[in-house]
């Protein structure tokens, strides 16, 4: 190992790593150095003594006021012709190619309880097609609806990279052309002790982990993506996650009113169903707009209502985004960016001081991480615009109950059954109001409710029975 990286680890205090070094071999000492080399030693001991050693403090604003958004349907006439002109150029810029796809389908997704990456998780009700065949075919339908290519970006992280890729290849990218799919890595962060020690995975290598979201940004500078987009003409950038798959991949009004608004970020809201709906909640302060995660807002704002009774801070955040290319540009131009640190508290599988990996049953380290929507207040102009939840968010979180993929199934089925009464079919419900049936309309053919009308006039259907199971 070279001197000056031993110098560099010893002088932040993690001198334990080096422990096992004389018993490798030259394979894993090269390996385990080149993953030594690419730490940021000099920032280990402030980022263990503030995240670590001590809990952040998560400070709220005195001045904090919920953010302001345009409503989902338009409240007067100037808002409706506003709504018309940002559909219409959401359209031209689809039109013209200036538009990509790009889901965020690094995190490990251990609350799902699947092993392998997320976005192969079975999610079609009737298909059983994966999240990320939903997001392939909707994709495929956009470019052929618009007549340009929507480009789509797959951020993954080191753990996952080699799996994502050879189940798009298995899969010969579900039609898409493979250069139309860009895969890149994020950048992964050292787990730390409870001591505010690196823990280690292995004797020739560190615990480590994906370093959040909020390293999209700059993995898309470092990975080229960014120097693609600029030589394909893209200039929008669709963001939506891995989890997801009721997001409609491109929106021509989102995209549009973006535009038009010269936001640099732009954000779906929803209105939060209750105080607490671990949704992260859209604020402004000092001018800028945030978001403060669901478990840091504070009880009293939570459940502050407005005086018809409605929640104050109402806006909550499904995770879908249109960011300009030229404020990820701008945000990374000096190859650098650090978006604020988050701490998580997590089991995380290392060596005990005999050398053993141990897989605890508690909390024993912390990983951190940074988020996207921190790079709201970096934007200039942000535009948030209120979504339908029953068109736009079917998170698939957990294997069942609230977010799962029992939930999103059901949520698939009811928009589909939604489409299908534009068209004319009668549906089968059950008492409570549910859809008495599953059905699936193919995202290949199915991007909006045009779409699906057109489809089903060809397939003929007129009605769906009690329990039929009907894929289109
Ligand atoms: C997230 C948001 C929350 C939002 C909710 C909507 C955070 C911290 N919170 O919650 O504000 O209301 O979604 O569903 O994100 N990912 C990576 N790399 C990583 C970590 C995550 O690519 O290092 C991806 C995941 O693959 C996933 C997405 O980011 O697509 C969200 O991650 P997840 O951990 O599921 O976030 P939530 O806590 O559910």
């Amino acid at each position: 190992m070279n001197c000056e990286l031993e110098k560099s680890i010893i002088d932040a205090g993690q001198e334990h790593l080096l422990r096992y070094i004389p018993g490798l071999s030259a394979e894993e000492l090269d390996s385990f150095c080149n993953q030594l080399a690419a730490v940021n030693w000099g920032q280990i001991p402030e980022l263990a003594e503030k995240y670590v050693l001590n809990r952040p403090e998560i400070s709220i604003p005195d001045d904090l006021t919920p953010a302001k958004f345009y409503p989902l349907k338009p409240a007067d006439a100037a808002t409706e012709e506003l709504y018309s002109a940002a559909d219409a150029k959401g359209v031209e810029l689809l039109k013209a190619g200036k538009v990509c796809c790009l889901t965020v389908a690094g995190g490990q997704g251990t609350r799902l309880g699947f092993d392998g990456p997320k976005g192969t998780y079975p999610i079609g009700p009737v298909s059983n097609r994966t999240l990320f065949s939903y997001f392939a075919q909707s994709i495929a339908r956009a470019s052929e609806k618009y007549g340009a290519p929507v480009n789509w970006y797959i951020m993954t992280s080191p753990i996952n990279r080699e799996a994502t890729e050879n189940y798009f290849r298995a899969e010969n990218f579900f039609g898409l052309k493979e250069e139309n799919v860009f895969f890149f890595t994020q950048g992964t962060m050292p787990a730390f002790g409870l001591d505010g020690k690196l823990l280690l995975s292995s004797k020739s290598s560190l615990a480590l982990s994906p370093d959040g979201h909020g390293g999209t940004l700059l993995a898309l500078r470092k990975s080229g993506a960014l120097d693609k987009m600029i030589a394909d003409g893209c200039e929008y950038i669709s963001y939506f996650q891995v989890d997801n798959p009721l997001v409609p991949v491109v929106d021509p009004r989102f995209i549009g009113l973006h535009y038009l608004e010269n936001s640099e970020m732009s954000a779906i809201m929803l209105s939060k169903t209750n105080p607490y709906e671990k949704l992260g909640n859209f604020c402004v302060s000092g001018g800028r707009t945030m978001i403060i995660e669901y478990s840091d807002l504070p009880d009293e704002l939570a459940v502050k209502r407005n005086a018809d009774g409605s929640l104050a801070f109402v806006a909550g955040s499904p995770a879908i985004h249109v960011l300009s290319r030229s404020f990820v540009e701008k945000l990374t131009s000096g190859g650098t960016l650090q978006l604020p640190w988050h701490r998580a508290d997590k089991k995380i599988a290392s060596l005990d001081e005999n050398g053993t990996l141990v897989t605890p049953d508690s909390p024993n380290g912390v990983k951190l991480e940074s988020f996207i929507f921190d790079a709201l207040p970096l934007a200039e102009k942000v535009m948030i615009l209120e979504g339908d939840r029953a068109e736009v968010f079917a998170p698939t979180k957990n294997a069942t109950g609230v977010d799962s993929a029992e939930s999103c199934r059901e949520m698939l089925t009811a928009r589909n059954a939604r489409r299908l009464v534009l068209a004319g079919v009668e549906i089968p419900y059950t008492a409570d109001g549910k859809v008495d049936a599953v059905i699936e309309l193919s995202p290949r053919c199915v991007l909006d409710d045009a779409d699906a009308v057109a489809l089903v006039k060809e397939s003929g259907l007129k009605k769906i029975f009690s329990g039929q199971v009907v894929a289109l």
